[in-house]
């Protein structure tokens, strides 16, 4: 038996009903003997962290430092949604969403952005039967978590006058760019088709474009049986649409992977299905894993909300820390669940449990 210690930030709206599922898949999982960095089940020793909406309407606080230092200590974090009510006047855009959930991604070096999109069987794409006859659609963003328009770098001149300026710069460096794109490939070459494609816009931003066209050439030497493709992001949009099949890894930067995954999941069986993992791939700090999907206000406290995303996210955890099988269980669990799922609402909890009573070893 060897102890994991998890942190878990269930966040707001319906981030604590979809982490408690999550949990509870995980905490089956786990006993399932598995994995080459140590066999044998897996105890999680859980630090629940409040952070989030309420705690900042309480207190003032977002992320205290003292609690970034604890997290920082753990193996893995397991995080559920921010974002509090849309228009509150005492939460503006940006408190939570930039100061815990992005802080969480820069101070824990998060570089890889990892997201997942595959069609279940079982699940419902909106695509057309002629679009999905073109192949399964099985592909991965790996979406740079680091840098990008995320940054916070910019700002905002004479603002509430006629002349008000407003900038938020991307930033792009060659050692973040190289890192996230060299580790793109290495998923390229374990994956079946070899094939990576780069998403930017090269032929506006001729800046950041230029950057990373020469590092992916670059990095492309060290890898030659991967086959290397480029897309501009608005294209993407257009194959996403009538070709998703095309994909198989994707590399791209911070606001392009946040907007491609959103789609990526809209075609995917819905935002209810969409994972994620935000990995620090040198594994100096704890990786994070969390849904695609945000705090969902408009169905928050229903028990409404499709918690299989963030059961999948259990899933990537689980192969983050060396235990494929365990996330393989999981994987197969909501397979099932999605083959037999019917036309009558079910509630977040029972596809919880639903998903847990079939995951064996
Ligand atoms: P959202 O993902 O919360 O919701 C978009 C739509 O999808 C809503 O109609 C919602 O009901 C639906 N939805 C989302 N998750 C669902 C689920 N599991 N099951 C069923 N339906 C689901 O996006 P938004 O409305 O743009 O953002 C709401 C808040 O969440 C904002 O404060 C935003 O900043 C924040 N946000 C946080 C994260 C995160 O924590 N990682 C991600 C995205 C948005
Ligand atoms: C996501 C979200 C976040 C992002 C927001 C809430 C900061 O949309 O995880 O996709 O833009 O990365
Ligand atoms: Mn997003």
């Amino acid at each position: 038996m060897s102890t994991t210690n998890l942190a878990v930030i269930p966040g707001d709206g319906i981030g604590p009903e979809v982490t408690a599922e999550a949990l509870k898949v995980l905490e089956v999982a786990a006993n399932i003997a598995s994995g080459s960095a140590s066999a044998g089940p897996v105890k999680f020793e859980q630090t629940r962290y409040d952070l989030g909406a309420e705690r900042y309407l309480a207190t003032g606080e977002v992320l205290p430092e003292s609690v970034l230092a604890e997290i920082k200590e753990q193996d893995a974090i397991l995080l559920g949604a921010v974002g509090g009510k849309p228009n509150d006047p005492n939460l503006p855009p940006g408190i939570l969403e930039r100061g815990l959930l992005l802080k969480l991604r820069f101070e824990l070096d998060h570089y890889v952005n990892l997201r997942p999109s595959r069609l279940f069987p079982g699940a419902t794409s909106p695509l057309s039967p002629a679009v999905l006859d073109k192949g399964e659609i099985d592909f991965v963003v790996v979406r740079e978590g680091t840098e990008g328009l995320y940054t916070g770098n910019g700002g905002a001149m004479r603002v509430g006058t006629p002349h008000e300026v407003a900038t938020e710069t991307s930033v792009n460096t060659a050692y973040g760019v190289e890192r996230v794109v060299r580790d793109a490939f290495a998923r390229s070459q374990a994956r079946p088709r070899k094939k990576l494609t780069l998403v930017h816009k090269t032929n506006v931003l001729v800046n950041a474009g230029s950057l990373w066209w020469r590092i992916t050439q670059q990095v492309a030497e060290e890898f030659p049986d991967v086959t290397v493709d480029y897309l501009h992001i608005d294209a993407v949009m257009i194959f996403l649409a009538t070709d998703p099949a095309r994909f198989d890894v994707i590399v791209t930067d911070n606001i392009f992977g946040d907007i491609i995954t959103d789609l990526a999941a809209a075609i995917t069986g819905g935002i209810g299905l969409a994972a994620s993992g935000n990995i620090n791939s040198s594994r100096e700090f704890p990786s994070m894993f969390e849904p695609v999907h945000g705090s969902a206000p408009d169905i928050a406290g229903q028990q409404k909300a499709d918690p299989t995303a963030a059961i999948l996210s259990g899933s990537l955890l689980l192969e983050h820390l060396g235990r494929p099988e365990a996330a393989a269980a999981i994987d197969a669990a909501v397979l099932a669940d999605l083959s037999e799922r019917g036309p009558e609402p079910r509630t977040t909890s029972e596809v919880g449990d639903a998903i847990a009573a079939r995951v064996v070893g």
